[in-house]
């Protein structure tokens, strides 16, 4: 690897989230005025790959410039296969990691810049032990990478549950009903919580703590005994109830990933409910994947096109296993580890749930 890198390779990973096509646009703009190339790979890394009908395309400011505010990946993403366990059809895994760094090395990729959650970190993180220098940036709309303290895409995903609350609050007013959101969050309850706060919902059920149907449908009527006519419950994809059992829901996947997702919480609370206090008309909502889609917003934006920048100086200074990481008021690196050590969850017992708490929110807990 020559000290100074002359060429550098984007790849995004994972689930798809807003802000994305921002780090890109950021490499490139950077990584061109100090004179390097980059190149895009298309499919997470499967454009490294033969046969997966994904490339590898150069790079340009002129192309990069007006992507800033679109919401997806111009690269294309996947969240099916590890290079290391590459699955082709009912075959068992096979690793294809070192086809991957030949290829990268015949083309002269000098550092990889891989935008990904925890799988995809895992992925960086494998690449790098077997010599490639990479340099990771946190993505998750869920918001639950422990190396970071906050990931672009998250504010993008919490405003547009907010945004559903505030329209859901106006028919479940006019209706004097129940209305229960369900939003992403599998294991951390993240985005249920900010948005429940954001959004004036009266119960929020999240991963982190399990809920007691009877008790949800007791806080409900407390509300609704107080002059209110309605509730806004919101529910993250990922709750159970104390010794329950999580929500999944079928999908076809063309052979590649699971048979089924995480889904159905909230029609399983809505059924909860029902058979504790049957008089409450309920309706379910569940946003899935819009909150995934759409434009960033500006923070997302900023905070994603400072990630950009700052893996392509950590690339000119000949870091390498590092992950770019946000620890305000400035962008950090940190050992890429820490992406995949473990998890960043709600804290049951800090500030921000006894905010909630405070604000009369019942996570039907106690
Ligand atoms: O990790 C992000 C996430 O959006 C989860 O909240 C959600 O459960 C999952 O991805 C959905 O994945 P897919 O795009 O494969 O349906």
């Amino acid at each position: 690897m020559p000290t100074t890198p002359r060429k550098l390779a984007i790849a995004t990973g994972g689930g798809d989230c807003p802000g994305l096509n921002a780090v890109i646009r950021a490499v490139v703009l950077r990584a061109h005025a100090a004179g390097l190339e980059v190149l895009g790979i298309e499919d997470g890394l499967n454009g490294l790959l033969e046969g997966t009908g994904a490339t590898v395309r150069a790079l340009t400011p002129i192309e990069v410039a007006p992507i800033l505010a679109r919401g997806g990946t111009v690269l294309g993403t996947t969240n099916r296969c590890s290079p290391f366990a590459w699955r082709d059809g009912k075959a068992p895994p096979r690793d294809r990691g070192d086809e991957l760094l030949a290829r990268a090395e015949a083309l002269g990729i000098d550092v990889l810049i891989n935008v990904g959650g925890d799988g995809s970190q895992a992925i960086s993180l494998e690449l790098a032990r077997r010599g490639m220098t990479v340099i990771g940036v946190p993505k998750t709309i869920d918001n639950d990478l422990d190396a970071t303290v906050e990931t672009f895409g998250f504010g993008t995903a919490v405003q547009v549950v907010t945004d559903a609350l505030d329209r859901l609050r106006t028919t479940a007013e006019s209706h004097d009903r129940t209305m229960i959101l369900e939003v992403m969050g599998r294991h951390a309850g993240w985005i249920a919580l900010h948005s429940g706060i954001a959004g004036g919902a009266d119960v929020i059920l999240i991963p982190e703590l399990p809920y007691s149907p009877v008790h949800v449908a007791r806080d409900l009527m407390r509300t609704l005994g107080t002059g209110r006519h309605f509730a806004l419950v919101v529910v993250a994809e990922g709750c159970a109830c104390v010794g329950g059992e999580l929500s999944h829901k079928p999908v076809a996947s063309g052979g590649i990933g699971p048979s089924s997702i995480l889904g159905g919480a909230g029609q399983r609370v809505a059924e909860e409910i029902a058979a504790v206090v049957p008089e409450l008309e309920l309706r379910v909502t569940a946003l899935g994947h819009i909150q995934r889609g759409g434009t960033p917003t500006a923070y997302d934006r900023l905070l994603a096109s400072r990630l950009g920048v700052e893996a392509v100086e950590a690339a000119l200074r000949g870091e390498r296993s590092v992950l770019v990481s946000s620890q305000p008021p400035d962008i950090r690196t940190v050992p890429l580890e820490l992406a995949v050590k473990k998890m960043r969850a709600v804290d049951p017992r800090g500030q921000l749930v006894a905010h909630a708490r405070g604000l009369g929110i019942s996570f039907g807990d106690a």
